[in-house]
């Protein structure tokens, strides 16, 4: 007996979330961004993505999910930029470069997650494999680079050290889970307006003190959640409390409520907090949920790997 159901001949491709376990910000360069050093970790928050063949250079973009009623679907989108991206750079003598592109968003948009650049870096994947490119993930992560800061990590996934503008990445070697909960804010933050108030506040360093990163990749290579919780840091906390001053009272009652340590993630608003075990991940993600002083929590772990492919 033959099957009548049709073959879907799409790709699917599944995107994390990232938070930065360690960020140190240096002065507005002239380019118009900042030298920085972050330790990247992508957590088990994600976007997932969904291409079919369209003909010509057609895109279209259809999302649902986590804020996505607020995020324009047209060329601006970060998914379709990466889309175009990759019609420059591959398209000639090809006819056949068109896709239909779905995303179901789980992270949060405008929290610090790198939500936007996840898309970009899923769309970089699936369409390179839908249109049957010759590239290597090192390719896509130097195209990355040209859609957002963040796009390159979103590739690799796992823990790395981000310097230049955060797109130069080395990875570093990490043992064990950690397991977090994230709690989200009502109202996202700008990236670029946190960079300005930092700018406003007079802050950023010369030079990256060393120190700070040996700590925090020897409690990387322990697994352990106190050791961690020591040494998690981050200059745009400061321009973030600033803006928002509701959200240290935030990261103070989930300290209150057994959370091992807390940190802004990236440009914030959203506050990760650091639990010792799962248990106690749940525990504090019930306290904070019943406590209403944000919009949302969710439970992640980390690290996990970056963009990937999905049956
Ligand atoms: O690279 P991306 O487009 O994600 O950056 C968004 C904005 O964040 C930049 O236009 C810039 O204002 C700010 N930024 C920065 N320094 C960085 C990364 C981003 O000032 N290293």
């Amino acid at each position: 007996m033959t099957s009548t159901a049709a073959v879907w001949d799409g790709v699917r491709v599944r995107v994390p979330a990232k938070i930065n376990l360690g960020l140190r910000v240096g002065r507005l360069g002239e380019d118009g961004y900042h030298p920085l050093e972050t330790i990247f970790q992508a957590v088990s928050l994600y976007d997932d993505i969904a291409v079919e063949l369209l003909p010509g250079t057609t895109l279209t973009l259809d999302m649902r999910g986590e804020g996505s009623e607020l995020l324009a679907a047209d060329e601006t989108n970060l998914a379709i930029r990466a889309g175009r991206l990759l019609q420059r750079e591959f398209g000639q003598g090809r006819d056949q470069m068109g896709a239909a592109i779905s995303i179901r968003k789980g992270i949060p948009i405008a929290g610090g997650m790198a939500g936007g650049s996840a898309d970009a870096a899923g769309c970089l994947l699936a369409l390179s494999v839908l249109w049957d490119l010759d590239v290597t993930q090192d390719d896509l992560i130097d195209l990355g680079a040209e859609l957002g800061s963040d796009v390159p990590f979103c590739i690799l996934g796992g823990t790395a050290v981000g310097t230049g503008r955060g797109e130069q990445l080395a990875p570093v070697l990490t043992k064990g889970t950690h397991h977090w909960v994230l709690a989200l804010a009502e109202e996202g933050l700008s990236t670029p307006a946190v960079f300005r108030r930092f700018d406003e506040l007079g802050l950023g360093a010369d030079d990256f003190e060393q120190g700070q990163r040996n700590d925090m990749m020897a409690a990387l290579r322990s697994g352990n959640p106190s050791s961690l919780a020591e040494v998690l840091y981050n200059d745009l906390q400061e321009p973030a409390f600033d803006l928002r001053p509701e959200l240290a009272d935030v990261m103070a009652e989930g300290m209150r409520l057994g959370a091992e340590g807390a940190i802004v993630s990236g440009s914030g608003p959203t506050i990760a907090f650091l639990a010792d075990n799962e248990v106690a991940a749940m525990d504090l993600a019930s306290g904070l949920a019943a406590l209403g002083v944000c919009r949302d929590v969710r439970r992640a772990t980390s690290p996990v790997p970056g963009a990937r492919l999905v049956g």
